[in-house]
Parts: structure tokens; C-alpha cells; sequence
């Protein structure tokens, strides 16, 4: 006998009628000893599927007895229109078969997040994670389409690495063999190689910070979705920035509705997002709105704090690209503006909303002496970079690059109150498990 093909359940309905083969899980039952209403559910949608007695017989009616939800099943019937069905379809179920029972399931919307988290291989499959998880998947596929149509090349870069890039308290140690090594900050040194080869590339790709704050924007383990390129300088690699976020914007909304409907979004706001000027503006000028406009008195000198990133953000509802940080406060790669010494040729771009820090870049120095001299100061072997300055050496070019949060990008377009729904299992200072 032919083994039956199975359709999910978007597939059925769009074919609307005759006769189907569904497999998926109980989402929500309810009945009568002769009449029973299963809503199925897969990745793809929910259905109302009914079980009459009098259709399937008394022995596998009986099983429906047993059915909880969340059990999984196999359903033969056939689907129609059914205006008053949740989804406006319903399958007449001419036979089905539990294929795993279920126990009392213990996810319930009135539950703490401390217990949601702990349950997440659990909680992945209501209908929010699997939103957000729908999300993600297309955020990191139009993501990577944004840089393949712009001729950029995908280059993967090693998660072991023997030195920090964002300075040395985040970094995660690591046993290696006979010796120690570190889980990676940035792929960036390594980008910085790359370009001699590729010119353009990206990645997205595994990143690890001990941060020992608990935020709800900081993640021990999140991806970072880096670019770097040679030739550009500040402006350009910036501009690029702005071009890839709101391209991303523009196409998750156009495949994702449905999801973010339900996450609650307002998705006439992204598109519009989308479609304004995003400003750049030096720190300087930050320093000032916060004082003219909030009464906060920041030094130059110090980098923006959450609640200073926060307050500037309240004077605009897109995306802020703010560069020229002070060197002093900025990681040893970041070079010196020729005319002011004491500003950096790097940006930050800061989202609305209260969604903080989403992508942080610069140019790249060439000052080898200048990056030595930053490195001792932070307490490091300088030469444990001679292989970085070699790319100094060899030919070198102006170049620049940013890595975008991809969390944090995905929590701001879902608008999500935490950066933990935006990552399937997230690890923080304070969770590791499951
Ligand atoms: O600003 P960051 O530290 O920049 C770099 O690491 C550069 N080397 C990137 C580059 O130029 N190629 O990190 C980049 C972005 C931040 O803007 C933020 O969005 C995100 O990564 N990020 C975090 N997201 C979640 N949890 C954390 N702990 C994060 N730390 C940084
Ligand atoms: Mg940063």
C-alpha cells in the first residue's frame, strides 16, 4: 500500500477541500461523548478538526477520551469551509491516531517567566516563540540575501580565538587541550584578514560576552551579524548599516505579518520606520540634547550609559547612527579622528523605543604604534596582535566594518520586553539551562 502524504495544515487549507492527511499536535480540545472538537495545530497554522462517534465508531472515538493537549495525532478526513471555525476551515475526521499521549501540560500563559525560561524546551512551542523563532528565521535568511545581492562574500570565522577584541573582562576563558583559549568577542580581527581576500564580507556567527550585567537587552552568548569591507570609510560603512537594517525591516514585515500581528506590533510603524531618513550625529551633539533637553550633565569622555542612550532616544522615533566617541573610553582598534585627536572614527546605532545599543562599528586604525601603546595601557601583550599589525604590512588599505546585535534588532522589530524571547535558549549571567 502507498504510504499517505501528509500536507501540513496551510497546505489543506489553501486547497480547501476534499480529502486530507494531517499530522500535528492538540492545541485545544473539547467535547460531548458523541461529538468532539480538536483544534490541530503544526508549524504552519491551526485547524478545527471534528470527531463525530457516529463517523469513526466507538473504539477510536474512545481514544479521544484520552487525548490531552499537546498530544500528537494523526487525522484522516476530509476539509471544508467552516465560516465559524477559528481559522475558517474544519476537517471531518473519518479516522485518526494518537501517535504520543501527553501529560498534563505544564505551560500556562499565568505562569512566571522564571518558570517559563526553566520550561523552554517546552514554552519553544507556543504560539509566541514559534512567532518570534518564524522571525528570526526570516530575519537571518533576507539578512544574508541583502549581502549576497550586494556581491558580498560569506566568510566564517573561528569561535576559538587566542586574544580579546572588545576588551578583556568579557571574555570567556576556556580549557583547551594543555593550554587556555577564549570563546570569541567579534569575529572582527579576523574580517580584518578576510578583506585582503574578499574585499566585502559578512557573517552571522556565535559570540560570547561574560557580561555581569543583568539587562534586558544582555545575552552571554548571542549573534553577532558583522560586515567589513575595504576601501570605506566611516560614512559609507555606516550608511551601509542603515541600508541593511531597513532593508531587513521592509522584508520581514512583508513576510512575517501574521507573526508580528500577533506579537502585537504595529506594523504600519516599522513600515514607516523603514522608510524615513535615519539621522547621524556626533557624541558631541548627544552630550548636548541630553543637557539642553533632559537636564543631564555628561563629560566628554565617558561612553553613553543605558539610561543616556535611553533619554537621547526619547527626541526620536527611528534609528540614531552616533559617531565620534571619545577615543579614550573605545577599543584599541578604533582610530583617531586626524582632526580631533581625542574623537574616534566609530559609530553606535542606537534604536528607539528603549532598545539600546543595535549596532556598534568604525574604520579600522593603521596606526600600529598608536594600537600597541592602547593595548599595554589596557594590560595586554601586545604581541599576541603581531599578526593583526602584519595585515598593516602587507599592503594595507583603509578599511571598516560594525557587527549588528541580532537579538537586539529582533526584540525591537517583534517588540519584545527582553532579549531572552529573542534567541531560542538564551544563556545570561543568571541561565545556563536547559
Ligand atoms: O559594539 P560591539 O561590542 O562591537 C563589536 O564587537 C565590533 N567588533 C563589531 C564590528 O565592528 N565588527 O558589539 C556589536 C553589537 C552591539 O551593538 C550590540 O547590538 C550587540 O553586538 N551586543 C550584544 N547583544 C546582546 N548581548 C550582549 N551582551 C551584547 N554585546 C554586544
Ligand atoms: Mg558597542
Amino acid at each position: 500500500m502507498a504510504e499517505t502524504e501528509f500536507t501540513s495544515i496551510q497546505q489543506a487549507m489553501d486547497k480547501g477541500s476534499g480529502a486530507v492527511a494531517l499530522h500535528g499536535w492538540v492545541h485545544r480540545e473539547r467535547g460531548s461523548n458523541k461529538l468532539k472538537f480538536v483544534v490541530l495545530r503544526d508549524s504552519t497554522n491551526t485547524i478545527q478538526c471534528v470527531i463525530d462517534k457516529n463517523v469513526v465508531g466507538e473504539e477510536n472515538f474512545g481514544l479521544a477520551d484520552k487525548l490531552q493537549v499537546e498530544a500528537s495525532l494523526k487525522i484522516f478526513g476530509s476539509i471544508k469551509k467552516e465560516e465559524r471555525a477559528p481559522t475558517g476551515f474544519e476537517v471531518h475526521v473519518s479516522r485518526f491516531e494518537i501517535v504520543g499521549e501527553c501529560d498534563k501540560f505544564p505551560i500556562r500563559s499565568d505562569q512566571s517567566r522564571e518558570f517559563m525560561d526553566d520550561n523552554r524546551h517546552l514554552t519553544l512551542r507556543t504560539r509566541r516563540m514559534t512567532a518570534i523563532l518564524k522571525v528570526r528565521s526570516v530575519f537571518f535568511q533576507v539578512r544574508e540575501q541583502f549581502f549576497q545581492e550586494k556581491g558580498f562574500h560569506r566568510f566564517d570565522p573561528p569561535i576559538f580565538q587566542p586574544s580579546q577584541c572588545e576588551g578583556g573582562s568579557t571574555l570567556f576563558a576556556v580549557k583547551y587541550y594543555e593550554t587556555e583559549t577564549y570563546l570569541t568577542q567579534s569575529w572582527q580581527l579576523y574580517a580584518e584578514a578576510a578583506v585582503y581576500a574578499l574585499e566585502n564580507v559578512y557573517d552571522a556567527a556565535p559570540t560570547f560576552r561574560a557580561e555581569k550585567s543583568k539587562t534586558s537587552r544582555h545575552l552571554s552568548e548571542f549573534w553577532m551579524l558583522e560586515a567589513e569591507c575595504a576601501w570605506k570609510g566611516l560614512h559609507e560603512i555606516s550608511e551601509l548599516a542603515k541600508e541593511e537594517l531597513k532593508y531587513c525591516i521592509v522584508k520581514v514585515v512583508e513576510k512575517c505579518e501574521p507573526e508580528l500581528k500577533l506579537l502585537g506590533q504595529d506594523i504600519d510603524k516599522l513600515r514607516k520606520v523603514a522608510a524615513a531618513e535615519w539621522p547621524t550625529i556626533k557624541y558631541r551633539e548627544v552630550l548636548r540634547i541630553l543637557k539642553e533637553k533632559k537636564g543631564m550633565d555628561v563629560p566628554f569622555g565617558k561612553d553613553l550609559r543605558t539610561i543616556e542612550e535611553e533619554k537621547v532616544m526619547e527626541e526620536f522615533d527611528v534609528p540614531v547612527v552616533v559617531t565620534h566617541y571619545p577615543v579614550e573610553v573605545m577599543a584599541f582598534y578604533k582610530p583617531r579622528d586626524p582632526e580631533f585627536a581625542d574623537e574616534a572614527l566609530c559609530f553606535d546605532m542606537l534604536a528607539p523605543e528603549g532598545y539600546g545599543e543595535i549596532v556598534g562599528g568604525s574604520e579600522r586604525s593603521m596606526d600600529v604604534e598608536d594600537m600597541k601603546a592602547r593595548l599595554e595601557a589596557e594590560g595586554e601583550d601586545a604581541s599576541n596582535y603581531d599578526w593583526y599589525f602584519d595585515l598593516r604590512k602587507y599592503g594595507g588599505v583603509p578599511h571598516s566594518g560594525y557587527g549588528v546585535g541580532a537579538e537586539r534588532v529582533i526584540a525591537w522589530i517583534c517588540a519584545l520586553d527582553n532579549v531572552k524571547d529573542a534567541i531560542p535558549f538564551p544563556r545570561t549571567m543568571l541561565r545556563w539551562k536547559p
